[in-house]
C-alpha cells in the first residue's frame, strides 16, 4: 500500500492542488501545508485551521483517504526533508508545486510529481477577488476564507465570459456566489428575458431552471445559450404540448395563457404566454371573457379574485410555494406587528389573501426597496431574502423561506464548464418548428407588456 506525500502552501488555494489530489492513486495521501511560516500574514492571510477547512470542504465529495498535517517553518534546506519526515512519517512519493521542495526531496531520492499550478492567476488578484466576494457574500455570513476558496474559480469564469464576449443572467433564486461572483444580471423571469432580448451579447450563459433558458432561446434564436445545469421545475413538469390539445379540443375557442415555467412544446400550443409580473396585465388584455390559464392552480386561484374573466386551471403547483401555510403568516403578524409580509402569486390563496403584497420576485424586491418599514417576511425561496440582506442590510427578514431544489442545482463549476467546455445538455437547442411557434406566444406577452408600461 503506498502512501503519498503531498506538499503545498494551500494558500491561496489553487486548482493546481485540487486538480493534482484528484489523479493521485496512491491508497493514501498525507496532506502537508506550511502551519506557520504562511499563516496569518499579509501574503497568505489564513491560519492553518482556516486553511485545513478550506481543503476539506474542497475534498468533501473525492473519496480521498488523507489526512492533514502542519508542517512547522525550518530555515535550513539541508535539513528540511529529515524535518519533513520527523513530521509526517514515512511515504514512498511526493508531489508538489514548488521548485525548490521538488529539488529537496529528489536530492534525498524520491520519485516526486511535479504540481501544473494555474500560474495566470495570482496570490494577490484572488486576494482581492476574495475581499470583493466577501464584502457582498459576507453579509449572508459566508466566511472569508470561504471567499477565497471560490475566488479562482469566479476570476476564470468572469475572464472567460468577457474574452468570449458572453453574458451571464441569474435568477433571483441563485444561490449568492452565482449572483454576486459571476453574475451580470440579476432578475425575475420576466427582466431577465427582456435583457436577453435586449442586450447585444452572442453567448448568454442563464443560470437558472430550464426553462428560462429556452426562454431566451426562443425569444433569440440567433443567440448562443447555455445552462450550466438540466434543472427541472415541479409546475414546468407538471404539463405537456398533448394536455394542451387535449384542453383545446375540450374548449374549442377558448384561448391557452401559458405561464412561462413551461417547456418549448407548451408554449408551442399556447396563445399567449404571461410570468408572474404580468399575468394580470395578459389575462385582461385579452378580449375572451373565459380563458384557459395553464398550469399553475394556486396562481390561478389567486389571480382569479383579481378578475371578472373565467379562468379554465389546469393542476399543476409550485413544490416550492405550496408548502407555506396561512398559520406561519398569522403568527408573524402577531409576533411582529408591522411587519410587511410579500408572497409570490404561486402560494395558496388563503395565504395571498392573509398578506400586503402578492407578485413576481421583481415585484417583492421593489416593494421592499421602495417602503420605508423595517421588518419583512418574504414567503417565497431564500434567494430572494438572501438579496434582500445583501442588498437591503437596514431591512429586516422574519420568519422562514423555503429552497428550491432546482434552482439549487446550479454551481459555480458548472457556470466554468459550460464557457470552457459546454457539454451537449448545457447547449439550449430547439426543433424549428417548435421554436416558431412558441416565439409567437412569447412575442405577444413581451409587446402587450412593454405596451401597457
Ligand atoms: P418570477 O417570475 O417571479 O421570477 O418567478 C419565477 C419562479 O420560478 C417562481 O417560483
Ligand atoms: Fe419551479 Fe417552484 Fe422552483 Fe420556481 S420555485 S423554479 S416554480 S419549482
Amino acid at each position: 500500500m503506498k502512501k503519498a506525500l503531498f506538499i503545498g502552501r494551500f494558500q491561496p488555494f489553487h486548482q493546481g492542488h485540487l486538480d493534482a489530489l484528484k489523479q493521485i492513486s496512491e491508497s493514501e495521501v498525507i496532506i502537508g501545508i506550511g502551519s506557520s511560516q504562511y499563516s496569518e500574514t499579509d501574503d497568505n492571510p489564513l491560519s492553518f485551521e482556516e486553511r485545513k477547512k478550506i481543503i476539506e470542504e474542497k475534498l468533501k465529495n473525492l473519496n480521498l483517504n488523507y489526512k492533514i498535517i502542519g508542517i512547522p517553518d525550518i530555515h535550513e534546506e539541508t535539513e528540511w526533508v529529515d524535518h519533513v519526515k520527523k513530521i509526517v512519517g514515512n511515504f514512498d512519493m511526493v508531489y508538489t508545486g514548488n521548485e525548490l521542495v521538488q529539488t529537496l526531496f529528489e536530492q534525498k531520492g524520491y520519485v516526486v510529481h511535479g504540481i501544473k499550478k494555474n500560474i495566470d492567476i495570482s496570490a494577490t488578484e484572488i486576494r482581492t477577488e476574495a475581499k470583493r466576494l466577501f464584502e457582498k457574500l459576507g453579509k449572508t455570513k459566508r466566511t472569508f476564507s470561504y471567499c477565497l476558496g471560490i475566488a479562482p474559480i469566479t476570476l476564470e469564469i468572469n475572464r472567460l465570459k468577457k474574452k468570449q464576449n458572453a453574458i451571464i443572467l441569474a435568477h433571483s433564486y441563485q444561490t449568492t456566489d452565482i449572483m454576486y461572483g459571476v453574475a451580470d444580471f440579476i432578475g425575475d423571469s420576466y427582466g431577465l428575458a427582456k435583457i436577453a432580448s435586449q442586450h447585444d451579447a452572442q453567448k448568454i450563459i442563464f443560470c437558472s431552471v430550464h426553462f428560462m433558458g429556452e426562454t431566451a432561446k426562443i425569444l433569440n434564436p440567433e443567440k448562443e445559450v447555455f445552462v450550466p445545469a438540466v434543472a427541472g421545475c415541479s409546475l414546468a413538469e407538471s404539463i405537456t404540448a398533448e394536455d394542451v390539445r387535449n384542453l383545446k379540443t375540450r374548449y374549442p375557442g377558448i384561448p391557452v395563457v401559458t405561464y412561462v415555467n413551461t417547456s418549448a412544446e407548451v408554449k408551442a400550443e399556447s396563445d399567449i404566454c404571461c410570468t408572474s409580473s404580468n399575468a394580470l396585465k395578459i389575462i385582461e388584455s385579452l378580449p375572451d371573457e373565459t380563458i384557459i390559464f395553464i398550469p399553475d392552480i394556486l396562481m390561478g386561484q389567486n389571480l382569479q379574485k383579481q378578475t371578472k374573466k373565467k379562468l379554465i386551471l389546469w393542476n399543476g403547483t409550485c413544490i416550492v410555494h405550496e408548502q407555506f401555510d396561512r398559520q406561519a403568516v398569522d403568527n408573524i403578524r402577531a409576533q411582529f406587528p408591522g411587519t410587511k409580509i410579500l408572497a409570490h402569486y404561486e402560494c395558496t390563496s388563503s395565504v395571498a389573501d392573509a398578506v400586503d403584497m402578492v407578485g413576481s420576485t421583481g415585484d417583492m424586491l421593489k416593494y421592499v426597496k421602495e417602503n420605508p418599514a423595517e421588518h419583512y417576511m418574504l414567503i417565497t425561496e431564500c434567494g430572494i431574502t438572501d438579496r434582500v440582506q445583501t442588498e437591503f442590510p437596514d431591512k429586516h427578514i422574519v420568519g422562514s423561506c423555503q429552497l428550491c431544489p432546482y434552482m439549487k442545482q446550479i454551481k459555480l463549476e458548472d457556470v466554468l464548464n459550460a464557457l470552457k467546455s459546454p457539454k451537449k445538455e448545457q447547449i439550449i437547442e430547439l426543433d424549428k418548428e417548435i421554436l416558431e411557434k412558441a416565439k409567437k406566444s412569447l412575442d405577444r406577452m413581451m409587446e402587450i407588456s412593454t405596451k401597457a408600461k
